[in-house]
């Protein structure tokens, strides 16, 4: 083959410049995120008044840093009750109703959906893990962090710990 053409091929391989991985090129310019550079800490104007939610749950940029959180609501009977409704929402279609991965979506897919009512989730893995899984997402997973509050996704958590296995040994128990 002549020289040529082969820097024409060359010019075809996908490098750095042609911005790989391409889902995330425009995301990673050279620009201020937000809330990064000098106006990050800009002072609230006078008689602002903080909205509820970010006082308890500080920004955190990635999985580890979400996994080190406590949660910040009690896991009270109503708390329970606001994350069973976000679960019935955002879940159920792949972990399904009973948690355990079998839901309508989550049955189609190559890697089932984990187990929500395993020890592994149950009793292991700290509450911040589970917060932060639904927060970014999982390798597989996608993320929830846009569609629910902080405190949302708390309650979410307290129902995963405290209502989606105790309310699979109700049912189990009445059959
Ligand atoms: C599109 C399907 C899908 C939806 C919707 C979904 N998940 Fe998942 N989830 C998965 C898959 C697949 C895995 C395993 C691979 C991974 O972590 O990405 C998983 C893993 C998890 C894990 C980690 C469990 C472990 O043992 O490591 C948790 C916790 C979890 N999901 C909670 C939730 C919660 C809470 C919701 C509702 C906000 C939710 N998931 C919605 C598919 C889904």
């Amino acid at each position: 083959m002549k020289p040529y053409r082969w820097i024409a091929l060359l010019a075809l391989i996908p490098s750095l410049a042609m911005a790989w991985p391409w889902s995330k090129d425009m995301a990673n310019q050279i620009s201020i995120k937000p809330q990064e550079g000098p106006d990050a800490t800009r002072p609230f104007p006078q008689r602002s008044v903080p909205m509820e939610g970010t006082k308890t749950t500080p920004y955190v940029h990635d999985h580890d840093a979400a996994m080190k959180l406590p949660n910040p609501n009690p896991a009270t009977p109503e708390s329970i009750a606001r994350g069973k409704s976000m679960f019935k929402i955002y879940c159920v279609p792949c972990h399904g109703d009973s948690g355990t991965g079998d839901g309508l979506v989550g049955a189609k897919l190559i890697v089932r959906p984990f187990d929500l009512t395993a020890d592994r989730v149950q009793k292991e893995m700290p509450e911040g893990y589970i917060f932060a899984h639904v927060t970014f997402g999982g390798p597989l997973m996608p993320s929830y962090g846009n569609d629910m509050y902080p405190s949302e996704r708390w309650d979410l958590v307290n129902y995963v710990r405290h209502g989606l296995k105790a309310e699979q040994s109700a049912a189990v128990g009445a059959k």
